[in-house]
């Protein structure tokens, strides 16, 4: 069936329609269908190579994006940046453009720096999809979210979100915001003032700085965890975690202010017992987050077949 999906790179969900992101989720619907059957693999990109250039430690994000691409038939290689010649002194964009030069199909870049996938998509000819951009960007999460949630809603139209945790630095909340705007979602940001960010005002938001105000009549949540590896960060982890805890981890009781079927998602890695409780992120009644997972291979391989399928 042909699509009207029209990109050559994903980069945010900003720049994706609506009509776009029911076109990825549709697909990867197919695809997670496909996941749980007897052979998970099609050829359907055989010979085709996809380069993970991860600059910041990943575990699930990097594994999802080779296991998605294998399974589409296409050979992967990961590039440690700790080795690569970048250690060497060679410029960010050289690297790219040096891989690029080797007839690669798709180029799956990480980068603490707001903007680097741009940079790099604006000079090569692969397919170049965001796997988290700084604070700015993280596309593949929100999309996997944005499924999780459909999943078991049936529906993202008009839905009530809460987003809370280390907002100033999550680029995870900005593209979940773009993204479920599109749907006319009504969205809360709640935090504390020292993870909140002026980014936001203009981003049609809610702001809250209670938790159980901010999650009343959710029909999701979603939990950040705190960024203590990203510079900015005015925040003694040791000193104030307990203070952070009594005000803003998530549990069974505070439930209670939102929709009786509302679902807790949160990107990994969890901080155990400090975003929400154990029992919490273990309950399948409420608890998405290895869902989340799960879902995320099939949203990499819808990502890449309508990039790659783009031309
Ligand atoms: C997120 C990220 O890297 O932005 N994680 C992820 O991709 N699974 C969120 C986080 O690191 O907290």
């Amino acid at each position: 069936m042909p699509t009207a999906f029209s990109h050559r790179h994903l980069i945010d969900t900003e720049a994706l329609s609506k009509a776009d992101i029911e076109t990825i989720l549709d697909l990867a619907h197919f695809y997670a269908k496909q996941n749980c059957s007897k052979n998970k693999k099609i050829d359907k990109f055989y010979g085709k190579t996809s380069v993970n250039l991860f600059f910041e430690n990943s575990t699930r994000t990097r594994t999802s994006f080779e296991i998605a691409a294998k399974r589409l038939g296409m050979d992967v290689v990961n590039i440690p940046v700790a080795q690569s010649s970048i250690s060497k002194g060679e410029s960010l964009l050289d690297t790219a453009l040096n891989i690029d030069a080797m007839a690669i199909d798709a180029l799956v870049v990480r980068h603490w720096e707001d903007g680097t996938a741009q940079s790099i998509a604006n000079r090569v000819k692969a397919h170049v999809i965001n796997a988290g951009d700084g604070k700015h960007a993280h596309p593949t999460q929100a999309l996997l979210d944005a499924m999780a949630i459909r999943n078991r809603k049936g529906t993202l139209d008009g839905l009530t979100v809460a987003i809370c945790g280390d907002l100033a630095r999550s680029r995870v909340a900005r593209s979940n915001i773009h993204l479920l705007k599109k749907f006319g979602a009504k969205i809360r940001i709640i935090a504390p003032d020292y993870f909140m960010s002026p980014d936001y005002a203009e981003m049609g938001v809610e702001t809250c700085g209670d938790l159980r105000e901010g999650i009343r009549d959710a029909d999701a949540i979603v939990m950040l965890r705190i960024q203590r590896e990203r510079e900015g960060l005015a925040f003694d982890f040791e000193a104030q975690v307990p203070d952070y805890v009594a005000s803003y981890r998530l549990n069974h009781d505070m439930l209670n202010a939102a929709k009786p079927d509302v679902l807790v998602l949160h990107p990994g890695p969890v901080n155990r017992g400090i975003e929400l409780t154990d029992e919490l992120a273990d309950d399948p009644k409420y608890s998405v987050i290895l869902d989340q997972v799960r879902l995320g291979v099939a949203v990499r391989m819808a990502v890449i077949d309508l990039l790659l399928s783009e031309g």
